[in-house]
C-alpha cells in the first residue's frame, strides 16, 4: 500500500498540470476533488463571483470520493489561489477530514499573489506537520497555462518531498 496521497483541485488546468507532473515523478495515490455543482465555464464570472470576500471564504459540497484518508501518512495538497487564499473545494476537504499527526506538503498555483494561502492551511490543520510549501506561479493570462516558476525549481522541490 502506498502511504502518500496527492489531493488537488483544479478549475482551469494549471494545478492539474502540476499534479500530473508530480505523479510522473513520485509514486503516490491521487484524489482529484471536484465540486458537486460544477463551476461555470465562463472564467470571468467565476472570478467575479469569488471576489466577494465572504464567498471566497466559503465551503462547497464535494463530489463523493471513496479514498480512506486515514490510511495515509503523507498528504500532498495542491490548490489554486482564489482571492489570496485556498479554494472553497480545498477548504471543504480540510474541514471534512482530520489530518492530525500526518505530514502535509502543500503547493499553490497562482498568478503571483499568494496571499494567506499557506497560512490558512496551517490554521485548518493545527495538529499536522506542514512542510515544504511550494508557490508555483503561472503567467496572468489564464489561457496560456504557462509557468513563470522554473521547472528546475519544481524538480528540486519534488526531490525534497519524495
Ligand atoms: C476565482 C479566481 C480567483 C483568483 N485569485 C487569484 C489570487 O488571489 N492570486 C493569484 O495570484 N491568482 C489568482 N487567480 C489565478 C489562479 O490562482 C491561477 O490561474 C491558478 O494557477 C489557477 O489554477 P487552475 O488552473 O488549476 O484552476 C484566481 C483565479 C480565479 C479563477
Amino acid at each position: 500500500m502506498n502511504n502518500s496521497l496527492l489531493v488537488y483541485f483544479s478549475y482551469n488546468g494549471n494545478t492539474k498540470m502540476i499534479a500530473d507532473y508530480i505523479l510522473n515523478k513520485i509514486n503516490c495515490d491521487v484524489l482529484e476533488l471536484k465540486p458537486k455543482i460544477k463551476y461555470s465555464d465562463d472564467y470571468q464570472s467565476v472570478v467575479d463571483e469569488y471576489q466577494n470576500n465572504e464567498t471566497a471564504k466559503s465551503t462547497t459540497k464535494l463530489e463523493d470520493y471513496k479514498i480512506d484518508i486515514d490510511k495515509y501518512e503523507k498528504v500532498i495538497i495542491g490548490s489554486p489561489v482564489w482571492w489570496y487564499t485556498i479554494t472553497p473545494v480545498i477548504r471543504t476537504f480540510l474541514k471534512d477530514n482530520d489530518l492530525s499527526g500526518k505530514t502535509i506538503i502543500t503547493f499553490a498555483t497562482n498568478a503571483g499573489w499568494l496571499g494567506r494561502t499557506f497560512k490558512e492551511i496551517k490554521e485548518l490543520c493545527p495538529n499536522s506537520t506542514i512542510k515544504n510549501e511550494m508557490n508555483i506561479v503561472f503567467t496572468t493570462n489564464h489561457k496560456e497555462h504557462k509557468l513563470k516558476t522554473e521547472y528546475k525549481e519544481i524538480d528540486e522541490w519534488i526531490e525534497k518531498i519524495k
